[in-house]
């Protein structure tokens, strides 16, 4: 068993816990700590270190982050504060925590986890996952590989961004009806399969839990579509399962600050420690 601490930086949450990675289940209890006010780099690397102390690891730590993540840096910030854009989120969580951190995209977080342990476990070929919340994240899989940081929901779509138009955030502000949003998001996914032909769509984020308002409305050409299993752990568990890999990229230049890991290579479906199903 490998236990690493996961933890997902959301809107309105940062949730930690201990994950077994072998088998994708949490080891503990998940500890929530509300995101603090407009989730400025300072604040939120406090939360993530008391996160830390709170689990008392020593060992590396997975950590989410809804944004582009790039070498260990930030490099987009749609829904949080701008100061993360250009950061070395990686090195001052690390400095923060006195452990190695691990910086992954959320939605690839997500997607990793819902690949390997949730919805799309046993699927081979192309995963696309989607997560519908504030944004739109995505996570592009080809037999349990990842390719990071796709941000599919901002690709411009008759003259708008998706995530601006077909997020749960747009359903809401737009005040949709399920089959009304549903028709938006049918558009959207058509758009993907085209451009991507997955093999599955899982779609993921809040909307998850609500599958039976809307999955009978999405109408797509070829590809099945399945909502996502593990529903808010999903982050917490791909954050571990990069971190338990030593991280998503290659080591940036004259990098210094990390305690050394064993390899940096993305996860795979079969990987050394993981249990075949
Ligand atoms: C961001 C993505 C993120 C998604 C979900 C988008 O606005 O650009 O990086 O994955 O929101 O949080």
């Amino acid at each position: 068993m490998s236990a690493i601490l996961g933890i997902d930086i959301g809107g309105s949450g940062i949730k930690g816990a201990p994950v077994d990675t072998t088998t994708g289940k949490l080891l503990e209890d998940r500890h929530r700590i509300p995101t603090p006010e407009g989730a400025h780099p300072e604040a939120v690397k406090d939360v993530v270190a008391e996160l830390a102390r709170h689990f008392g690891v020593d060992g590396p730590i997975g950590v989410t982050f809804p944004g582009i993540v790039q070498h260990g840096r930030t490099l987009s910030a749609a829904n949080v504060d701008k100061a993360w854009i250009g950061l070395d989120a990686d090195a001052l969580f690390t400095q923060a925590t006195g452990q190695a951190v691990h910086l992954i995209n959320d939605a690839d977080a997500a997607g990793l986890a819902e690949a390997r342990f949730g919805a799309g476990a046993g699927v081979n070929g192309t995963v696309l996952v989607l997560t519908f919340g504030t944004g739109i994240g995505s996570a592009l899989i080809h037999n349990g590989v990842l390719v990071p940081n796709t941000e599919l929901g901002h690709l411009w779509l008759r003259d708008k961004e998706a995530e601006g138009w077909a997020s749960d955030r747009a359903r809401e502000r737009d005040d949709l009806n399920w089959k009304q949003w549903s028709k938006r998001v049918s558009t959207y996914l058509q758009h993907l399969e085209l451009l991507f032909s997955p093999d599955l769509f899982i779609i993921g984020g809040g909307v998850s839990k609500k599958a039976d308002k809307w999955q009978e409305h999405i109408k797509l050409e070829r590809s099945t579509l399945v909502p996502a299993k593990l529903l808010n752990e999903a982050g917490i568990i791909g954050a571990a399962m990069m971190a338990q890999e030593g991280g998503a990229e290659p080591e940036k230049k004259g990098e210094s600050a990390k305690k050394p890991t064993a390899s940096r290579t993305a996860p795979k479906p079969d990987g050394k420690g993981a249990k075949k199903k």
